[in-house]
């Protein structure tokens, strides 16, 4: 049995909107095994991003406890849920986060920086992050200057650089389209093959199909919990590139065909 890395008991997140009280989450129970992938849906509002704070030790439950790999966080104070978070937890988001007018290296050295890591270190962890998800060769690039698959790929290489066990994405593929989607779960899927525990957030029941395991929230509480054998993205980019390949191909054909009847 792989070691539960994420224990979630009875957790609540109520926030205080004037006179208001929002139940974002009403009692969540959760366990995720080290070396697994999960998708967590549900729709608009159901909690899903408020569930992912809490287990990135980014936002604090206001009743249950909450274990990670073993140890209570429950009432931790802000600089140890930030030293947890560094130690343990690479982030995603679906809109990249990079700083713009920095280099790639330099986006991916980042965390390594508030870790006081040395400049040499930093340059060659950061090299290798980026070799990781294929733009060693784009290290000199600004987020401005790269294609919205190549600036998630670079907050991939970000959030490896640390070597977190755990790495949690918020909709990564949001911004992306549907063949650079599978580009991105592809690398994603690799980190798990590697040992990675993936924890991802998604509206999208075809990226919810890469991983092992999909729970369903609805107002607060996981209405659904199963496990499935996720499609490999890998084969599925293979498939959508040979597709686009025989289209251009025909494409080209028929231009040429146009060609010589006019
Ligand atoms: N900071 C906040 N203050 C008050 N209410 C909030 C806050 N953040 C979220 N909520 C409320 O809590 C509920 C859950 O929000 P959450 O952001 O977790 O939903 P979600 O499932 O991530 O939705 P989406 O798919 O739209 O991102 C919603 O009703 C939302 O309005
Ligand atoms: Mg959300």
């Amino acid at each position: 049995m792989p070691p539960t890395l994420i224990e979630m008991r009875g957790i609540q997140r109520t926030y205080v909107m004037g006179d208001n009280l929002v139940h974002a989450l009403r009692g969540v129970d959760l366990d995720i095994d080290a070396g697994s992938s999960i998708a967590i849906m549900g729709t608009s509002g159901s909690g899903k991003s408020t569930m992912m704070n809490i287990m990135g030790c980014l936002d604090q439950p206001t009743k249950g406890t909450y274990k990670i790999n073993g140890k209570n966080v429950s009432g931790m104070s802000k600089s140890e849920l930030a030293n947890i978070r560094g130690r343990m937890i690479g982030f995603v988001f679906q809109s990249f986060n990079l700083l713009s007018r920095t280099s790639a290296l330099e986006n991916v050295e980042m965390p390594l920086l508030y870790q006081g890591v040395s400049s040499r270190d930093r340059h060659k962890r950061a090299m290798a992050a980026l070799a990781a998800v294929g733009l060693q060769d784009r290290e000199d690039h600004h987020s401005s200057q790269l294609s919205g698959g190549q600036q998630q790929r670079v907050a991939i290489a970000r959030a490896l650089v640390g070597d977190a066990p755990i790495i949690m994405a918020d909709e990564p593929t949001g911004a992306l389209d549907t063949r650079t989607s599978y580009e991105v779960m592809g690398i994603l899927q690799g980190l798990v093959a590697k040992g990675k525990t993936l924890i991802i957030v998604t509206h999208e029941a075809d990226i919810a199909a890469y991983a092992s395991r999909v729970i369903t929230l609805r107002d607060g509480l996981i209405v659904e919990d199963r496990q499935q054998t996720p499609i490999d993205a890998a084969a599925a980019l293979a498939k959508v590139t040979a597709e686009r390949e025989v289209a251009d191909l025909a494409l080209a054909e028929k231009n040429k065909r146009a060609e010589k009847a006019s």
